[in-house]
């Protein structure tokens, strides 16, 4: 599985965009609120892997509840698949820990599904249908 990209916690997208921008030199999409999870994003399109930035909209969401346990910070990796049911089932045959049996609605389109953070040290894993 290629990764396609790495989600960042952070409090406030207006505070975390430009600094992001400074350091990498690209620019970010425009915001895009995902109901689904809560959050507003943005992504910054870097070869080999994007950076998405994730504000939670409520502070009950699991995003916002990240933020409020452990700071802002690395929150997940996610893998590009051709089937998000298949992987999520994959991972439930090898004996993985799901959050997802099936996927739902994701930022950009895509259908993702998440696999549980307690089985990799609390980073959780997103799988991203599509190339
Ligand atoms: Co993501």
């Amino acid at each position: 599985m290629e990764i396609d990209h790495l989600g960042i916690a952070v409090a406030s997208l207006a505070t975390a965009v430009p600094a992001w921008t400074a350091t990498t030199g690209t620019i970010a999409s425009p915001e895009e609120e995902v109901p689904a999870q809560s959050v507003r994003v943005v992504f910054f399109p870097t070869p080999g892997g994007h950076l998405e930035l994730l504000e939670p909209t409520r502070p009950d969401s699991a995003v916002g509840r990240f933020l409020a346990q452990r700071g802002p910070g690395l929150h997940h990796v996610a893998f590009a698949v051709p089937d998000v049911d298949a992987a999520l089932a994959a991972v439930e045959r090898r004996g993985g820990r799901l959050i997802d049996r099936t996927g739902r609605p994701g930022a950009r389109g895509r259908t993702v599904g998440f696999a549980h953070p307690s089985a990799h040290a609390g980073v959780l894993v997103e799988f991203v249908e599509g190339p």
